[in-house]
């Protein structure tokens, strides 16, 4: 029951507070991390982790790609996302201190259920972040951390997405805690900072009606690129997904250093660039960066629509629009970030007349190889 909403997609973007919020719960006690279903793989084997594999496909891989930055920082173990059907055939080094992390939303996606039969067969200790109860992938695994966005029906992954980078996020806090990688008090810091991120996507909500202006806008657009660094780059990568799959637009996202490497060449006059804008008082450098890759691209015609920390003022000489965001931590960002992103590729398929909920070729859960 779409409960009045127009789509099931907007429904389940109006609901990002909730998932996140509900993901947290009973997993937060007295301002620390503490995840039940880790505590069964037992503190010996979370302490001797020293690889994280995380297999996934489509959105839920680039959860995994958010993720990778804040849990190799806290955790201090290095993590690396692997799409799940390339998996299988690529000989992957597992050992008896590897734990191989799968995200699913539906717990059913078939190439991610054969990558963490692989991943077992091969010895590995496997970890479902899924957001269906008792699916096949979290019965296949040794431990499932459960999201709780609620059933998510529209064929783009929305909710779900935020809820797995929370889920993510707890995993890396209750590593670096079991580890002793990171001061109690950053560990609070940070939970602290999930803690608000629900009240901070209700802010990117409010945007909601700025954001269709500019979909109807471009609702003639034949491609739109985005480009983010650090966590903002996983994000351009889901912000050109929604649209390729709602839109039936050519999108891509790249890392804006890898630019002059090649996709420069793209650049013409009218062509559409989200930019996700890293906010200045986390890292003045990598924003400095930003905002040359803004000016590069600026040069060449590029019409730059960049989503940035509302406060930010340096941005405004040379973006042709702004998507103001509250301000966040740097890895609490794409949380955030990735809200308008998911809007414009909705309201952007609405202006065309498409189906939001059902876009073509599509299933909502993949359930063959
Ligand atoms: O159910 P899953 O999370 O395993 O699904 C994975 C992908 O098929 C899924 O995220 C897909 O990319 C979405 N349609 C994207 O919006």
């Amino acid at each position: 029951d779409k409960g009045g909403w127009s789509s099931f997609m907007l429904k389940e973007i109006t609901e990002e507070p909730d998932a996140v919020g509900d993901t947290l719960r009973e997993r937060i006690h007295e301002g620390d991390v503490v995840v039940p279903e880790l505590e069964e793989l037992g503190d010996d084997f979370l302490r001797d982790i020293d690889r994280i594999t995380i297999v996934a496909a489509g959105t839920a891989s680039y959860a995994g790609q958010v993720s990778t930055y804040a849990i190799e920082s806290w955790a201090r173990v290095p993590v690396d996302v692997q799409l799940a059907h390339e998996f299988r055939y690529r000989d992957p080094i597992i050992t008896p201190t590897t734990l191989v992390v799968s995200i699913s939303q539906s717990g059913e996606t078939m190439d991610t259920l054969m990558a963490v039969k692989h991943a077992r067969e091969l010895g590995a200790r496997t970890i479902s972040i899924c957001n269906t109860q008792g699916a096949t992938i979290p019965r296949e695994s040794d431990a499932a951390i459960y999201t709780h966005a609620g059933p998510e029906v529209a064929v783009a992954s929305t909710k779900a997405f935020v809820a797995q980078i929370t889920a993510l996020y707890l995993l890396g806090l209750h590593l670096a805690r079991v580890k002793d990688t990171l001061p109690a008090g950053e560990r609070r810091a940070m939970v602290a900072e999930l803690q608000a991120v629900p009240a901070k996507i209700g802010f990117a909500l409010g945007v909601h009606d700025r954001i269709t202006q500019l979909a109807h806008w471009m609702a003639d657009t034949r491609s739109v690129l985005f480009l983010g660094r650090h966590v903002g780059y996983p994000i351009a990568l889901e912000g050109a997904l929604k649209l390729k799959e709602l839109a039936y637009i050519h999108a891509e996202g790249f890392a804006a250093g890898e630019l002059k490497h090649g996709p420069i060449a793209l650049i013409e006059p009218g062509v559409p660039v989200f930019v996700i804008v890293p906010s200045p008082r986390h890292s003045e450098e990598m924003h400095r960066k930003v905002i040359s890759n803004i000016q590069e691209i600026r040069a060449r015609g590029a019409r730059v629509i960049a989503v940035a920390e509302q406060a930010d003022a340096a941005v405004l000489p040379f973006a042709d629009e702004v998507i103001p965001l509250p301000l966040a931590g740097k890895f609490f960002e794409p949380l955030i970030a990735v809200v308008p992103l998911q809007i414009f590729a909705m309201e952007l398929a609405a202006a065309k007349g498409l189906d939001v909920d059902q876009p073509r070729n599509l299933a909502k859960s993949v359930t063959v190889e």
